[in-house]
């Protein structure tokens, strides 16, 4: 239902404007994003897990485009004849990975916006680790839940709490935000960035850090909304442009 739903690119925090003060800037869309950093490769190879109607998908360029989703909403194989560039799996991404993906397949820039919980995306966040060349990049989406019902993970009961509450926000984000507080806590050669200047995406790249905070398992994966909020810090938050700058120079690209 709701998770297709909001895709307009919507701010997390979106500021108001005061009379007389200049219109606030146009939030970064998901698509702008992906193609500034594809742009970073001369042939580049995307993955997209999670692609619903394709309104990112077919955004983006690439010399070579997978598209994995266990329901896609078009006609992935009118799509396959007419995208030669293009493969589309219409599979969950458990099953991409372990039975599809060649053992030696690389890619550029890997985006994860598929099953929107922590426990799914820290899975297809491993299987892509595997499958990212070595200056390559992740994009995980819908990181920085605007709202405490947006950040529950059952899709359900999220939709049972908007209504009560007249929410009109379908943006249903899970509890995705605890990845960034695992890859923090127990990914050392991991560099991550969230997006400050968009709806909430964390970029991922291979780089090590000098500071890792310790927490326990138990810990990230019972982390709460309040606490994300209050430990804000932990997502790295920058605009997207400084966020490029800063994985180009780790990765010399
Ligand atoms: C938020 S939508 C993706 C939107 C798309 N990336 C875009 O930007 O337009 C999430 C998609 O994830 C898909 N999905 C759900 N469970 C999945 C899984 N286990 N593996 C891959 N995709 C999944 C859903 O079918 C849905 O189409």
């Amino acid at each position: 239902m709701t998770e297709t739903a909001d895709r307009s690119d919507t701010p997390a925090s979106p500021g108001s404007t005061e009379p007389g003060e200049p219109p606030a800037a146009k939030p970064l869309g998901r698509a702008g994003v992906l193609r500034r950093l594809l742009d970073l490769y001369e042939s580049p190879r995307y993955l997209e897990i999670g692609v619903c109607e394709g309104f990112t998908f077919d955004r983006v360029e690439a010399t070579r485009k997978v598209a994995v989703d266990p329901e896609f909403r078009f006609d992935h194989v009118a799509a396959a004849k007419a995208n030669p560039g293009a493969e589309y799996h219409q599979v969950t991404s458990d099953e991409y990975f372990a039975q599809i993906a060649g053992a030696k397949q690389r890619f550029d820039v890997i985006y994860l916006d598929g099953l929107h919980t922590f426990e799914q995306t820290l899975r297809d966040l491993m299987n892509a680790l595997h499958h990212l060349q070595p200056q390559g990049v992740i994009v995980i989406d819908d990181t920085v839940p605007p709202t405490y019902h947006a950040s529950i993970p059952s899709m359900e009961r999220f939709g049972r709490l908007r209504a009560w509450l007249g929410d009109t926000n379908e943006a249903w984000m899970g509890d995705v935000y605890k990845l960034v507080w695992f890859i923090d806590t127990f990914c050392p050669n991991l560099t991550h960035r969230t997006i400050s200047n968009n709806h909430g995406q964390t970029v991922v790249w291979r780089h090590r850090r000098a500071q890792v905070t310790e927490r326990s398992v138990t810990e990230v994966g019972s982390l709460s909304f309040e606490q994300m909020v209050l430990e804000e810090d932990v997502f790295g938050l920058r605009p997207f442009g400084e966020v490029r700058r800063e994985l180009r120079r780790d990765l010399g690209i």
